[in-house]
């Protein structure tokens, strides 16, 4: 799929299908948060897949919208440690995970974290580190998230942003 469209394409998806991702997508996905940019290239960030159904359920408690989590096809928490600026390099893995993703039609979304304490138990990361965002991914229930279905420029156009002028100043 062009770049440009799988970009501008992305929309979070929060209901997923009973579908399974075939490992090599799911491979694809890991290896587009690995091979993402970070300061210094410390890439101070582990991508932890929680496969185990207790340990999910931990998981979907300490979000703020568990059913994504329990729905989801595979769940990815972002655990960051370290110096530099690990929210951002976290970011910047997330997105690329979710636009490989959406390159081979897997819909995905970012959850935003409850319950630091209670997440850091379940997935047994350590003291000095912490979850950025848990990444839920599967197939959209809704065939409307196709982003072959419309032009990039509709695309943009549909998106629920802010204007081009309010965000872009030229001096
Ligand atoms: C750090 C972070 C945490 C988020 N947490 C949640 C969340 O807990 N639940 C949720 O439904 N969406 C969550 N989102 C997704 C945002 O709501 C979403 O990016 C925004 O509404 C734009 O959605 P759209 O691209 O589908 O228009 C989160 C996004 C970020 C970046």
């Amino acid at each position: 799929m062009d770049a440009y469209l799988t970009v501008v394409s992305k929309r979070e998806v929060r209901e997923y299908a009973p579908r399974e991702i075939e490992p090599d997508a799911e491979r694809r996905i890991l290896e587009a948060g690995r091979v993402a940019g970070s300061s210094k290239n410390r890439q101070a960030r582990r991508f932890v897949i929680v496969r185990d159904e207790g340990v999910r359920e931990e998981v979907a408690s300490c979000v703020y919208a568990g059913d994504h989590v329990r729905g989801a096809a595979l769940v990815v928490a972002i655990v960051v440690g370290g110096k530099g600026p690990t929210a951002f390099d976290a970011g910047r893995a997330a997105q690329n995970m979710m636009l490989a993703a959406s390159n081979d039609g897997i819909g995905s979304c970012p959850n935003g974290i409850a319950e630091a304490d209670r997440l850091r138990e379940a997935l047994e990361h350590a003291e000095e580190e912490r979850v950025a965002t848990v990444l839920t991914f599967g197939y959209p229930v809704r065939s409307r998230r196709d982003p072959q279905s419309l032009a990039p420029e509709e695309w943009v156009r549909r998106a629920d942003r802010r204007p081009y002028r309010e965000i872009v100043k030229e001096i």
